[in-house]
């Protein structure tokens, strides 16, 4: 039996990046492709290891480019797409909504017609629970998958108007697909522009971290490993067609993540800065993550032991963040505080 060959895009990201090495290490007998236009928020020495790796390639390019993805695509013949690459930070898509319409919706039409075209296997789509919009503060509540999709960001209304393209070559050309939507997900390699790894980053560097309004925002945490085993699951054993929405039931207040930080670091809460609220900033996430239980999902982490090995990740490996918050991200993050002040 020939292998199977597993395009994942976004690879050098975050999550990607660490489903690529997931991957890699639990199926030697598949192909894994990263495909990845090296954004800012791409990196490739997350990869260092992988690169002797037989099972793993690389190919840099951009999704939205029809004219590589589809000769790609016919030349390859993948039989498994697991589609991560996006532009996913909601503050970079409050100042420039526009290439967040061009990569997270054309760039999925693109990959969708390439996969048509050459009859994937399965195509799972990497959502996010941002896509139904917010929840008040009434801990009973949770989005379950038949929650309306009422997006608030420009990034959550261009993740949902990919799943809803998804959904349609689903519908209309009886493509295989799956869609998942987690929660906010936090671990090694998490680019310090998001709040966890922000915080982590500034307070070792004794910097204040900038709160955005009250604090009170609630968001639903999981590890990225639990996101991983989730996807794979999915995508081996995930009904044709279905949404899977993924949580751990970590629910905290932004204030209660940043406070758990400064004290595991050892550090002083006068390090906390409250700054200017974000625009429509979304007030609570919670998932019902029951559909996903049933198909055998478990996550492995608690909130507890998943933030513990995660700061001690980023005190192990202080090298990594140092060289992505020089240069070209300090101008972000000084221009964002400004805007926040
Ligand atoms: P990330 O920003 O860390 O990584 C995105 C990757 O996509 C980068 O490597 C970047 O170079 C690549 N990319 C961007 N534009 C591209 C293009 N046009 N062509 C090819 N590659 C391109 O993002 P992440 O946090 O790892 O999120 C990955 C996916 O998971 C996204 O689709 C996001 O919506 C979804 N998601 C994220 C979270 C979260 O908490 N971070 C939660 C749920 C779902
Ligand atoms: P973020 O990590 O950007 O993820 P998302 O907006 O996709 O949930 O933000 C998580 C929460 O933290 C969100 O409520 C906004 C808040 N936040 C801050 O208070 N300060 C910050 O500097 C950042 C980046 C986020």
């Amino acid at each position: 039996m020939s292998k199977k060959k597993v395009l994942v895009t976004g690879g050098a990201g975050f999550i990607g990046g660490n489903f690529v090495q997931y991957m890699v290490s639990k199926y030697p007998d598949y192909d894994i492709y990263n495909l990845d236009l090296l954004t800012y928020a791409g990196d490739l020495t997350k990869h260092r290891d992988n690169e002797t790796m037989e099972n793993y390639h690389f190919i840099k390019a951009d999704i939205a480019n029809r004219d590589t993805i589809i000769p790609l695509f016919e030349k390859v013949k993948f039989d498994y797409v697991v589609h991560f690459a996006a532009e996913s930070h909601v503050d970079r898509s409050i100042t420039d909504p526009g290439v967040f319409v061009q990569t997270n919706v054309l760039g999925t039409q693109v990959l969708l017609d390439a996969s048509k075209h050459v009859g994937v296997t399965k195509f799972v789509h990497v959502s996010t629970d941002e896509v139904y919009g917010e929840l008040d503060f009434d801990p009973t509540t949770f989005f379950t998958e038949e929650t309306p999709l009422q997006p608030n960001s420009p990034y959550s209304a261009s993740k949902a108007a990919s799943d809803l393209l998804v959904r349609a070559y689903h519908e209309t050309y009886n493509l295989p697909i799956n869609i998942t939507r987690c929660s906010n997900n936090y671990g090694p390699y998490h680019f310090p522009e998001k709040l966890i790894p922000l915080t982590i980053s500034r307070v070792l560097n004794d910097e204040k971290v900038p709160v955005y309004g009250d604090g009170k925002n609630i968001r639903d945490w999981l590890h990225v490993i639990d996101h991983c085993s989730a996807i794979d699951l999915v995508l081996h054993e995930g009904l044709n067609g279905e949404v899977y929405n993924v949580g751990g039931h970590n629910e905290r207040t932004n204030l209660e993540v940043v406070k758990t930080i400064i004290s595991t670091l050892g550090k002083s809460e006068d390090l906390i800065e409250f700054v200017k609220d974000r625009l429509g900033h979304d007030k609570r996430y919670a998932i019902d993550p029951a559909k996903l239980e049933q198909l055998g999902w478990k996550p492995t982490y608690t909130f507890e032991t998943g933030i513990a090995q995660t700061i001690q990740w980023y005190l192990d490996n202080k090298e990594w963040w140092e060289q992505i918050i020089s240069g070209d991200y300090q101008n972000y993050f000084e221009n964002q505080y400004k805007l926040n002040r």
